[in-house]
């Protein structure tokens, strides 16, 4: 049936607003709407177009993240080529690229752009009538390699410019992974002992070559654009570097703030030398400044050299790298079995921060860098945050070095070690390894997992030693009377554990399918399961197409969901879980909102909280059986504000809605746990 008018024209009404809060918030990073709103509104398009499937464009906001695994990736000719940029390492450098400036534009005056030069990918997109029809790597400068489905996933990267857009336009930019997805990334890896990237330019380059689109949408990837390659009309190109950056911006692409016209290289230097101490504020990683002539007329006449322009120039920062040795290389075992070598280091201090261990990642990484117990080595931390080894210095070695062997046997239980076929890491054997049920167990209980405070790595091995847990589950068993009886373990810490225990019975399920620890499924994948399923039960029924069927999920994850419920310990883990009072069923949305202190109510906070961030805020109005919502009206049940409310506390005093203090907030949220009636809120 064709689609009627009306909905035709809502469909479009809908495309444009959330065209318009994508630009705001991952453009602009200033959202006008709560994710929540967010959600609806992409809901209702979903559903329109799932009845008129005529209805769906290439650029709908819906179609970012295709469906379908590629078989590869095909090769593109870039229309201009490419160019990279010549190093500049020191101040005479800059005043060197400077004099040949000048005197190839005949001692003309020069303006410099300086752009902060980030540590990622190259990008160039193609649009055509403002639509988004290509995107591809760089490749080597001539031909890259098509990625458009992974680029289209990238929430930046805009599917439609905003007008008037020309009729033609390339665009190059920079693909990155912000430092705090950087770490997010790598704990999930880690979380599900898998192998760490680097840093986040791998990382970055990692989610980017995925044949899997969806993975690339779950990497949280961004942009900045900062170059025009080629514009038809041709007399819409601007005139100079900093028009070109203005005028990437109004046509939606997101482009870097801190940018600086000089006008002459002696201010270049000065703010090259500023940067190279103000990068660590950054939360993304820059590995130098570019400095580009400003006016595209000069750029022309001076020209390109064959593989870099003459009109700019990258000023490289050093890398914070640190000399140290490798006392011992031990090997660390995860929760899956993984065994990581890790070099054991003399502790030194770099960026900030005292090192004494590094990853190695695996034995193939060891024999590559060529890394042996006794070295001298040049650690640096990527993304400041995991250490690693770049290499070996064997001119220090005095021939008492010894080489790393991964050990044929686990070092916890003896049981063989193997490793399969086409996986990097070797593995422990054993089907009952103390060393894998410590780490599971210190996964489950782990702030992202179930968050059993107070339960760290120490406590679960003497748990696990005294006899008293075996697994997870067990937790969920003991008593007063057990932990008392342990050694400097008073009747205060007992009482804590076990609390501590207790808050966790009614953590959401999302939180429960992650704790398990099931290979590859992360915080995200666990949510997703959490909010298809509904149940732990349900998820232990579900079969391999029912899995595959969710958008998010791969078959990875399918086969790794499968295979752990199929384990012969499962059942007995989930029985005594919902034994020992573990809600293993969604316990948020519908089943709790009629009885929550805020059911059907609409909630608005605004300001800063002191206790809380946004989403923490908004996930305990979801708990409570309430809508979080970034838009105060009528409806609205309460504003919740922090310090320094906007125009928001201003509008609900107009409209007379009730007021609350972060503090009543949160005892009217908690009202819950003590029963209706209380009503300790005061509704103002
Ligand atoms: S301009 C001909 N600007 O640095 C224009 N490059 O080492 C050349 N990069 O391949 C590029 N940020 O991937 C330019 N603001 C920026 C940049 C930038 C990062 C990268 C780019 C290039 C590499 C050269």
């Amino acid at each position: 049936m064709p689609a009627p008018e009306p909905a035709r024209r809502e469909a479009e009404r809908l495309r444009q607003e959330i065209r318009y809060h994508d630009h705001r918030y991952h453009v602009l990073d200033r959202p006008e709407i709560s994710d929540h709103e967010y959600d609806q509104l992409l809901r209702d398009l979903q559903e329109l177009e799932a009845a008129y499937p005529e209805l769906v464009a290439p650029d709908s906001p819906t179609q970012r993240v295709g469906g379908e695994v590629l078989p590869g990736f095909a090769s593109v000719a870039h229309r201009v080529p490419l160019l990279s940029l010549d190093n500049a390492f020191t101040a005479g450098d800059l005043r060197e690229f400077d004099r040949r400036v000048r005197a190839g534009v005949d001692g003309e005056a020069v303006e410099y752009v300086v752009e902060l030069k980030i540590d990622g990918l190259t990008v160039a997109l193609h649009y055509e009538a403002g639509e988004l029809l290509r995107g591809a790597t760089r490749g080597d400068g001539r031909t890259g390699e098509d990625i458009t489905a992974n680029l289209r996933a990238v929430r930046s990267v805009p599917l439609r410019l905003r007008r008037p857009a020309p009729a033609v336009l390339g665009v190059r930019g920079e693909c990155y992974l912000p430092l705090e997805a950087f770490e997010r990334l790598n704990a999930e890896a880690a979380a599900q002992d898998q192998g760490l990237f680097a840093n986040p330019r791998n990382a970055a380059a990692g989610s980017l070559r995925q044949l899997d689109p969806r993975v690339t949408a779950s990497r949280r990837l961004d942009t900045f654009i900062y170059n025009i390659l080629y514009i038809d009309p041709p007399e819409a190109m601007p005139a100079t570097q900093w028009g070109t950056l203005e005028r990437l911006g109004e046509l939606g692409f997101r482009t870097n703030p801190h940018r600086r016209l000089c006008s002459g290289i002696e201010e270049v230097i000065a703010h090259c030398e500023e940067w190279a101490s103000r990068r660590e504020s950054l939360p993304y990683e820059i590995d130098g400044l570019v400095v580009k002539v400003d006016s595209l007329a000069q750029q022309e006449r001076l020209g390109a050299r064959s593989k870099s322009p003459r009109w700019a120039i990258a000023f490289k920062f050093p890398p914070s790298q640190v000399v140290t040795r490798v006392t011992d290389v031990t090997v660390q075992l995860g929760r899956t079995g993984a065994l990581t070598p890790t070099a054991i280091l003399e502790p030194v201090r770099v960026a900030g921060s005292t090192v004494s261990r590094a990853t190695l990642h695996n034995e193939e990484l060891v024999r590559e860098k060529d890394v042996r117990i006794g070295d001298w080595v040049v650690i640096q931390k990527a993304g400041d945050v995991i250490p690693e080894v770049v290499r070996s210095l064997p001119e220090r070695r005095t021939g008492n070095e010894r080489e790393f062997a991964m050990p044929t046997r686990c070092p916890e239980c003896g049981a063989p070690v193997e490793r399969a076929p086409g996986e990097a890491a070797h593995r422990c054997t054993g089907s009952d390894c103390p060393g894998q049920r410590r780490e599971a167990i210190i996964h489950f209980a782990s702030r992202d997992a179930m968050n059993v405070e107070g339960l760290g790595d120490e406590l679960v091995a003497r748990l696990l030693q005294e006899g008293l847990v075996r697994d997870a589950a067990d937790l969920y068993h003991l008593g007063y009377e057990q932990l008392v009886g342990l050694e400097r373990f008073g009747p205060k810490s007992a009482q804590n554990l076990l609390a501590a225990i207790d808050r966790t019975r009614k953590n959401p399920l999302r939180r429960l399918i992650f704790a398990l620890g099931i290979r590859h499924v992360g915080e995200r994948a666990a949510g997703i399961l959490a909010r298809r399923f509904g149940s732990l039960a349900a998820l232990t029924r579900a079969s391999a197409e029912e899995l595959t069927a969710i958008r998010e999920i791969g078959p990875k994850i399918a086969e790794s969901v499968i295979a752990y419920f199929q384990r012969p310990d499962a059942p007995g883990l989930i029985d005594r879980l919902e034994a020992g009072g573990v809600s293993t069923a969604e316990s948020s949305g519908a089943v709790l909102a009629p009885a929550g202190p805020l059911a059907g109510k609409t909630v608005v906070i605004t300001g800063t909280l002191a206790s809380l961030d946004r989403k923490e805020a908004e996930e305990l109005v979801e708990r409570a059986g309430g809508r979080p919502s970034g838009s105060v009206s009528r409806k609205t049940g309460y504003l919740v504000a922090g310090e320094s409310p906007g125009s928001k506390l201003a509008k609900a005093r107009e409209l007379a809605v009730p007021i609350l203090t972060e503090e009543e907030f949160l005892r009217l949220v908690q009202a819950r746990d003590d029963g209706a009636g209380d009503d300790g809120a005061g509704d103002k």
